[in-house]
């Protein structure tokens, strides 16, 4: 569950200043505020609430210094009585204050009922509510498919929230399910799968009008990562229902698209699966064909996530888009490089990167690139076949899982490879424990600035 931000004009206001316009706006108070605050030692930083001398709320007021920063006021919504605000602030700070309300309303309430009455925020201007409210949705909709437990959210249950934000934006939803996959060529996608009751699947989104610009979105849908016959220890596995979290950031990043009408023709394909464990899984030793014709040997069946990637790149490669973006919770070592909350990002194309990295900064979403370092392709050597699912060494892990997934993109189409979290490990403002978003309102901007109407 997540709020809506109103448009409408009517609630008690709430004033968002910089801290160097507080003085200013002190100045234009009459005596009885002007007293109050400085009675109760308020100097212009924090929340603070103002009464009338019957006691009654008149107006609330947030001061920070960094109110450019996305999430400088998320934490207010929670701290408000229950009521409507109305926002007073420069025009600038509007459209980021109402997107941090929103995703600091955010709650997983899909099991447990939670009645605790939140404040509500309405703007007077109805575009950025409007603009905010995609933002917010987008996001709500990744942390729900990532919290959704994996029994909830297995390929089938995928395909149905795919194909319904297929119908909702007038895009058309196509899938390959099980035996489907093999008679269309998608071998890996259905050895990684094939062990589960959850048949495996592969999900394919088209939006857009075929004149526009093509950009492909590919996403990482393992519903839930045992690890296969190379189980993963109890602790690894704990989380791992978030491993459809690279499925849920390019759903995410489509709804930004599609909702903000881009002119771009957009494809989502998403190899979606479980990574369970039963008499017919794949084992490490075995030899798989993929659909690009290259042969892998399974060192590790847990190394399964740029498995059922490889397949859908290729696929995405052969309708030649502009660009292709991925996003996977690929690997345990992009984490030990950066961190949870930083996601890795890979590429081809040095300029879209250097773009990329800048845009990240400007929307409070940074992501960091990691190098595609050639002399780690040596790790991936197989004596029996083409290429190997992962090195001998865990050392550069995030790099040498990337160095894979290359070799199944064409040289001349630029890729970005996004290795995420999809995961707040703590809590920080607007920002609840449990499913996150990285790197798709970066993706975005970006997109919306190369591709405007
Ligand atoms: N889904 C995991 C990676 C992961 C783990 C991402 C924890 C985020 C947090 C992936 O399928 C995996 O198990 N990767 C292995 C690769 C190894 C076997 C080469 C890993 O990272 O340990
Ligand atoms: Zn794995
Ligand atoms: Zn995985």
């Amino acid at each position: 569950m997540h709020q809506t931000i109103q448009h409408a004009s009517d609630g008690t206001p709430l004033y968002l200043l910089e801290k160097n316009q507080f003085p200013n706006w002190l100045q234009q108070q009459d005596a009885f505020v002007k007293n109050w605050l400085k009675n109760t030692q308020y100097e212009g930083k924090g929340l603070t609430l103002i009464p009338d001398n019957n006691g009654e709320l008149v107006c609330a007021l947030f001061c920070s210094e960094d109110l450019q920063n996305l999430f400088a006021s998320a934490d207010i919504a929670k701290q408000l009585p229950a009521q409507q605000f109305v926002l007073h602030c420069d025009t600038g700070l509007e459209l980021n204050a109402a997107i941090a309300w929103g995703l600091s309303s955010y709650q997983f309430d899909k099991y447990k009922q939670i009645e605790t009455p939140q404040a509500t925020l309405a703007l007077t201007n109805g575009d950025i509510a409007q603009q905010a409210n995609n933002v917010i949705h987008a996001t709500c909709l990744v942390r729900d498919m990532i919290n959704t437990p994996a029994g909830d959210m297995m390929p089938e249950h995928m395909a149905q929230t795919v194909e319904a934000v297929a119908q909702q934006f007038g895009g058309t939803f196509s899938q390959l399910v099980d035996e489907e996959l093999l008679e269309h060529n998608y071998p890996t996608i259905h050895a990684v799968g094939r062990a589960s009751v959850h048949a495996p699947r592969l999900l394919d989104l088209r939006w857009g009008d075929k004149q526009h610009p093509k950009v492909t979105l590919v996403g990482k849908g393992v519903c839930f990562d045992s690890g296969g016959l190379d189980l993963k220890p109890s602790g690894a596995m704990r989380l791992m229902k978030k491993d459809m979290g690279g499925a849920a950031h390019v759903m995410g990043l489509a709804y930004l698209i599609m909702s903000h009408n881009l002119p771009i023709q957009l494809r989502v394909i998403i190899p979606s699966v479980e990574n369970a464990v039963s008499a017919n899984a794949f084992r490490p030793g075995d030899v798989l064909q993929t659909r690009h014709g290259i042969s892998v040997e399974i060192d590790n069946t847990d190394a399964e996530g740029r498995l059922v990637l490889c397949d859908a790149l290729s696929e995405a490669c052969n309708d030649k888009p502009d660009v292709i973006f991925d996003f996977a919770t690929l690997t345990g070592a992009c984490r030990v490089a950066l961190g949870t909350e930083l996601p890795g990002f890979f590429s081809n194309d040095n300029q879209i990167a250097q773009d990329l990295m800048a845009v990240g900064e400007e929307n409070d979403d940074p992501i960091w690139r990691l190098p595609l370092h050639k002399a780690y392709r040596g790790l991936l050597k197989s004596d029996v076949a083409d290429i190997s699912n992962c090195a001998s060494t865990p050392f550069g892990g995030a790099i040498t899982a990337a160095l894979y997934l290359q070799e199944f993109v064409h040289k001349d189409i630029p890729w970005l490879h996004f290795d995420v979290m999809a995961w707040n490990n703590r809590k920080l403002p607007g920002r609840p424990v449990g499913g996150e978003a990285f790197g798709i309102r970066t993706v975005f901007d970006y997109l919306a600035q190369r591709y405007s109407a």
